[in-house]
């Protein structure tokens, strides 16, 4: 009984595996696979396949023919047939007409939703506002179209890491161009986009360590609206990521003087493609500083770089002094908890008070220096409590020692002292 049963139910389990398996089988084929495609059979027997085909091409994948983007007829064997404008075979577009082209899909919003409910349908829309956009439809066959970002015969879905616009391969796909200095001199554009971008805060953290939180050019510029940014919105642009600096610089008198004098908002102190790692010596009137670029002694802006500098520096040697003691508690093994805790509160203000920077007030950089100060000095003081304690405990266990070692001495006189007698 017991074995008919395990029998019956192995059979059962067996039978709906495999047949959930072949239905899954099918459905993978009916999705992926078209069922003829006699253009890409044609051209694959004669070896006449576009530049950079791949078969993971994502319209491939999707079950796409060559038809579905060329028109003609995919079912026929004949390359009159297959290919007769009767058939509505438009051959390869020209490169202006190329949006229209991938756009005929990419725009209909009905019909890429079957595909993926979430993609945009925005692209031709938004190519046209770009620079690239403008200029095709002008006539200059040298900027970017859809298949100069994309290639047409090996595109990939862009979060994988083969596409050309997977976010570490953006820099190098606008380099093609954008680094051609033949060509850029004609529009009067520096190549060195990339080149000073590598170099960047941004550029390191994107190329180097992989940090796919930093900015890519598309990041800045758009992805299909690719323009510079203009005056009024590069702060909006920084601001994407860096929201409180752009909050604070939006607020003050002098954001309100740069929009009216030209400058370019964050850009102006700190560049735009070879952005870097800022140090405290850019604020304050020394050599490096940006202030004095255009504030002059004894003016207002002058007299703020000066303060807010004294502020930031304080608290920054504070704060290297309390974590050397802290160092040397840990060292000598003592409760070193407690201070580490401190000195984490007295780096937020540091970080905080560097941002603060941005509402150029010194009144405002005030209120978290100050606040770090007293958390570093605090910290300073219980280490300073817990090294003296350390020396205060061996110091202790000093006497101590010596104190055990004249009982024992003393002891073993008495018992030698005894033995002799006995
Ligand atoms: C029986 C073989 C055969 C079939 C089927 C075939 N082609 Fe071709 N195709 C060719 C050959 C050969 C050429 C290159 C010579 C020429 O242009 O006649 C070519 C050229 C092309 C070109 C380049 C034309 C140009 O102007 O440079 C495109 C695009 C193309 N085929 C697309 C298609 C599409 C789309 C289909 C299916 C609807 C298809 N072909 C079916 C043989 C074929
Ligand atoms: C996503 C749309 C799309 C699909 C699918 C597609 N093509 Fe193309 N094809 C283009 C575009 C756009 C161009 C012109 C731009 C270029 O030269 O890269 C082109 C150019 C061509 C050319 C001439 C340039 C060259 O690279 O040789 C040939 C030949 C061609 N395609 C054949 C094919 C064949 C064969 C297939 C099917 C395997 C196919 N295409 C599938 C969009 C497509
Ligand atoms: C200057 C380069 C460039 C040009 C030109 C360009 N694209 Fe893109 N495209 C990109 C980048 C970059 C992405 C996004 C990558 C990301 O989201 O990380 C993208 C994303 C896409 C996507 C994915 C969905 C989305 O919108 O994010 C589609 C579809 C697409 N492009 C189609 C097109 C079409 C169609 C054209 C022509 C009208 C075109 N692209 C022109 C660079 C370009
Ligand atoms: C015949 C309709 C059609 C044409 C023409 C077409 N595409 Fe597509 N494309 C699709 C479909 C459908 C998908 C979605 C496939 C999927 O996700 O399964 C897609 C996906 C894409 C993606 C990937 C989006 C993602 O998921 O990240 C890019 C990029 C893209 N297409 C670019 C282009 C470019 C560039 C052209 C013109 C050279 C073009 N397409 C022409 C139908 C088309
Ligand atoms: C096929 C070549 C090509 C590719 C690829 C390309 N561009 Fe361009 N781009 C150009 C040309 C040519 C111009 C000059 C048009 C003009 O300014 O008159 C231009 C102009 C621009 C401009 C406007 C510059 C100005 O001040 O006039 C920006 C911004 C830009 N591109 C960004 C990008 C970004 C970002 C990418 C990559 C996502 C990219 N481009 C990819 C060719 C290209
Ligand atoms: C952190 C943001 C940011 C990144 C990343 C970025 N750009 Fe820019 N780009 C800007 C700003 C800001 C401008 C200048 C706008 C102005 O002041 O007129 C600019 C200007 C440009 C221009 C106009 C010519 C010039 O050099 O002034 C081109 C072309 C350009 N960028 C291409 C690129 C390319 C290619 C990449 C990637 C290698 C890239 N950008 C990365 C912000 C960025
Ligand atoms: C897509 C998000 C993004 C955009 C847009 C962006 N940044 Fe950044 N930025 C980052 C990230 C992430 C880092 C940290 C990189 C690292 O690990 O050092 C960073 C670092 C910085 C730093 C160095 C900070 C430090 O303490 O070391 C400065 C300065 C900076 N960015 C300025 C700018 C400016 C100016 C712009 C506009 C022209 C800009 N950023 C646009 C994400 C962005
Ligand atoms: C690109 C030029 C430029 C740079 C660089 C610059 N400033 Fe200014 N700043 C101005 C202008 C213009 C004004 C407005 C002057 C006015 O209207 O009286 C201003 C005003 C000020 C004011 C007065 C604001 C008020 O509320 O009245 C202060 C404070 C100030 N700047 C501090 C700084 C500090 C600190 C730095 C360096 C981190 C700096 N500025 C860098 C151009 C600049
Ligand atoms: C007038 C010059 C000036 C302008 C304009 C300016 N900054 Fe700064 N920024 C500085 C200085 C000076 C420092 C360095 C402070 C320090 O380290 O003591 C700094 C530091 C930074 C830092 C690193 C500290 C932190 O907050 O993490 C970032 C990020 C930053 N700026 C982003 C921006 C962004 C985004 C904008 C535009 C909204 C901008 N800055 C506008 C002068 C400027």
């Amino acid at each position: 009984m017991r074995t008919r049963f395990f029998y019956l139910s192995t059979t059962v389990l067996l039978t709906t595996f495999l047949f959930g398996f072949a239905i899954q089988k099918t459905d993978n084929k009916t999705k992926q696979a078209p069922k003829v495609d006699n253009c890409l059979s044609c051209h694959k027997d004669i070896d006449d396949m576009p530049q950079g085909y791949s078969d993971y091409d994502v319209h491939r994948q999707a079950g796409l023919t060559c038809a579905s983007c060329h028109g003609g007829d995919p079912s026929s064997t004949n390359q009159e047939v297959a290919m007769s404008p009767a058939k509505g075979y438009v051959g390869v577009p020209k490169r202006k007409d190329i949006p229209k082209f991938c756009g005929k899909c990419h725009s209909n919003i009905d019909y890429m939703r079957v595909y993926q409910p979430r993609i945009a349908t925005d692209q031709v829309t938004q190519y046209y506002t770009s620079m690239h956009g403008k200029k095709l439809m002008a006539g200059d066959e040298n900027v970017a179209e859809c298949a100069s970002c994309h290639t047409a015969h090996g595109i990939f879905p862009v979060k994988d890491p083969r596409s050309t616009v997977y976010k570490l391969n953006i820099p190098n796909t606008c380099n093609k161009c954008h680094g051609n200095s033949e060509l850029m001199k004609k529009y009067n554009l520096p190549s060195n986009q990339l080149e000073e971008y590598s170099k960047s805060v941004h550029g390191i953290a994107l190329l180097k360590q992989n940090d796919l939180g930093a900015p890519a050019c598309n990041d800045c510029h758009g992805n299909h609206g690719a323009m510079p940014p203009g005056i009024t919105s590069i702060a909006h642009v920084c601001g994407m990521c860096h929201s409180s600096n752009m909050e604070y610089f939006n607020a003050t008198k002098m954001a309100k003087a740069f929009a009216e004098q030209d400058f370019h908002g964050c850009e102006q102190c700190h560049g735009n493609h070879c952005v870097q790692k800022p140090t405290d010596d850019m604020i304050g009137v020394g050599k490096n500083s940006k202030c004095v670029d255009c504030h002059d002694k004894g003016d207002v802006g002058y007299v703020a770089a000066e303060k807010i500098e004294g502020e930031i520096v304080q608290l920054k040697n504070s704060f290297d002094t309390a974590t050397s003691k802290w160092e040397e508690v840990r060292q000598k093994g003592m409760n070193d908890v407690d201070i580490g805790f401190l000195l984490q509160d007295a780096k937020q203000d540091l970080i905080q008070s560097r941002t603060l920077v941005h509402t150029f007030d010194p009144a405002k950089v005030v209120v978290k220096t100050k606040d770090g100060m007293d958390i570093t000095n605090k910290a300073i003081m219980l280490s300073d409590k817990e090294i003296s304690e350390y020396y205060t405990r061996r110091n202790g266990f000093a006497a101590a020692t010596l104190a055990f070692l004249v009982i024992v001495g003393a002891l073993y006189f008495k018992i030698k002292d005894r033995e002799k007698r006995k």
